[in-house]
C-alpha cells in the first residue's frame, strides 16, 4: 500500500469548511449511546480543526436504514451524546446540506453533523450525484473512519473525486499500530469471529483461513454452520442462501490445515428476558433462540487460547448486551486479557460492539490493541487494500 495523503499541519485552514467522515455508527440501546468509544476517539481531531479556525462538518452512517427502514436510525440521539463528549454545540443538518450550512455559518455556527448518510440511497450505491452533493458542502474532506473504509460508498470513496481529500490522523495511527503488532505476531494464530453481521463477514472467513491455525466461530455467525450439520436452530438469527459459502469454508479449512472450531453447546432462550439454558446442539427446539455459547464451548476456546501465540478477535460470542447472554463473551475476553497480561499471547480485537463487550468485561487495558473497526479490520487482516484508503494514496 502506498503512503496516504495527509493534510499539512501548517496549512492555513482558517474559515475553510472541512467535511470529516467519522464513524458514529455506535452501539445504541433504547436510542441511547451504550458505548461512545468511536466518538471519544475523534474528539481531539475535531477540537484541533476548530482551534485552527475551520468549520467542521461531521458525517456518518448509522445501521442499515435502506433495508430496515429509517425508524430508529436517525443520528439525532448521537448528536446529543456527541455534544456532551465534545463539549461544543452541534448543528444537526437534515436536508439541503450546503445551503443550510452556509446560512448557519453566517449566523456564527462552527460545528455541524449531517443526518444519517444512508438515508440517501446514493450513499451505499457510491452514486456520483450524492458524492457531489456531499463534496459541495465543503472545501476539504478528511476520512477519520478507518472502520468504514472497506465500504466503497459515496462518503468514503466517490466523494474523493470531487474534493481535495485526505486521510485523517486516526487512520494513520490505527494502521501504524496494526502493522507494528502484526509484524511481531507469531504462530499459532487463532482468529475468533462472532457477531451478527453474517452476510458481510462470512466471505471474509475463507480468505483468512490460509493465514490462521485455529478459526473459532461463535455468535450468530455459527448458526448457519449448525444448520449445515443438520441441527435445528429454532428462531435463531440465520442468513439465507449461504449454504455454498459454508461448504467452501469447511473444505478450505481442511485444505489449509486450519482447524475450524464451532460451539458444541449453546445458551438458548425463547424471549430476550428469559434467563437462558445451556443445551447441547441436538436439544435446541423450534421456539429457541441461540443467544450465547455454552460452558463446554468456553472451556474448549480457553484451551485453544492457551495453545496460541497470536489471537485476533472480531464479533461478540453472544447477545452480550443482555447480561444473561454475556457469559461466553466475558469469559473469552478474560482469558485473552489474562494471557496477554502474562505475555503468553499478542491479542488484537476489532469492532465497535466487540470493543464495547471487552470494555463491559473490564479487560480493555489488557489487550495488546483494540481497534474500533470490525469488517474493515477483518478485510485489512486479509491483506486487502481497502477502497476508502486506496483513493487517499499519494
Ligand atoms: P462488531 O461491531 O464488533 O464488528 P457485529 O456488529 O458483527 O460486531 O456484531 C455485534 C452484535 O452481534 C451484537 O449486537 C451482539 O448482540 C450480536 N450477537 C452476537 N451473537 C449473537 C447471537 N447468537 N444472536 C443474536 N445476536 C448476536
Ligand atoms: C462498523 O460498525 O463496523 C462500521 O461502522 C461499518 O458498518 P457497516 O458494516 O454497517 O458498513
Ligand atoms: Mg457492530
Amino acid at each position: 500500500m502506498q503512503p496516504l495523503r495527509l493534510l499539512d499541519a501548517n496549512r492555513n485552514i482558517q474559515n475553510l469548511k472541512i467535511l470529516l467522515r467519522v464513524d458514529f455508527n455506535v452501539p445504541l440501546q433504547n436510542q441511547q449511546v451504550s458505548d461512545a468509544t468511536k466518538i471519544i476517539k475523534v474528539k481531539p481531531i475535531i477540537h484541533s480543526l476548530l482551534q485552527r479556525g475551520a468549520k467542521v462538518i461531521l458525517c456518518s452512517h448509522l445501521g442499515r436504514p435502506q433495508t430496515k427502514g429509517k425508524t430508529g436510525f436517525s443520528l439525532a440521539p448521537i448528536k446529543q451524546e456527541a455534544e456532551k463528549i465534545i463539549g461544543n454545540e452541534i448543528e444537526f443538518i437534515t436536508d439541503n446540506f450546503k445551503a443550510t450550512i452556509d446560512q448557519k455559518i453566517k449566523d456564527g455556527k462552527k460545528l455541524f453533523l449531517l443526518e444519517n448518510l444512508r438515508f440517501d440511497p446514493g450513499e451505499e450505491k457510491d452514486s456520483e450525484i450524492f458524492s457531489k452533493l456531499l463534496a459541495e458542502t465543503s472545501d476539504l474532506y478528511i476520512n477519520e473512519a478507518f472502520s468504514c473504509s472497506h465500504r466503497a460508498h459515496a462518503s468514503i470513496h466517490g466523494i474523493t473525486k470531487f474534493i481535495e481529500s485526505y486521510a485523517g490522523e486516526t487512520i494513520v495511527a490505527e494502521l501504524k499500530a496494526l502493522n507494528a503488532i502484526m509484524l511481531d505476531s507469531k504462530k499459532p494464530v487463532t482468529c475468533i469471529i462472532g457477531g451478527s453481521k453474517i452476510s458481510t463477514k462470512i466471505d471474509l472467513i475463507i480468505n483468512l483461513l490460509p493465514k490462521i491455525d485455529y478459526m473459532v466461530i461463535g455468535g450468530a455467525m455459527a448458526n448457519n454452520f449448525f444448520q449445515h450439520d443438520g441441527y435445528n436452530v429454532g428462531k435463531s438469527k440465520v442468513e439465507d442462501n449461504i449454504e455454498d459459502t459454508i461448504k467452501s469454508i469447511i473444505n478450505e479449512s481442511k485444505r489449509n490445515k486450519c482447524t475450524l472450531i464451532l460451539p458444541m453447546d449453546v445458551i438458548t432462550a425463547t424471549t430476550f428476558e428469559d434467563p437462558g439454558s445451556d443445551k447441547p446442539l441436538d436439544k435446541v427446539n423450534d421456539k429457541d433462540m441461540i443467544l450465547d455459547i455454552g460452558q463446554q464451548t468456553v472451556l474448549q476456546i480457553q484451551e485453544i487460547l492457551t495453545q496460541s501465540k497470536t489471537v485476533l478477535w472480531n464479533g461478540p460470542l453472544g447477545f452480550f448486551e443482555k447480561d444473561q447472554f454475556a457469559n461466553g463473551t466475558n469469559a473469552v475476553a478474560r482469558a485473552i486479557g489474562e494471557l496477554t497480561e502474562n505475555q503468553k499471547i499478542i491479542s488484537i480485537a476489532g469492532g465497535g460492539d466487540t470493543f464495547a463487550a471487552i470494555k463491559k468485561s473490564n479487560q480493555e487495558n489488557k489487550f495488546t490493541y483494540i481497534s474500533t473497526a470490525g469488517g474493515a479490520f477483518l478485510e485489512w487482516l486479509e491483506g486487502k487494500i481497502l477502497p476508502g484508503l486506496k483513493v487517499l494514496e499519494k
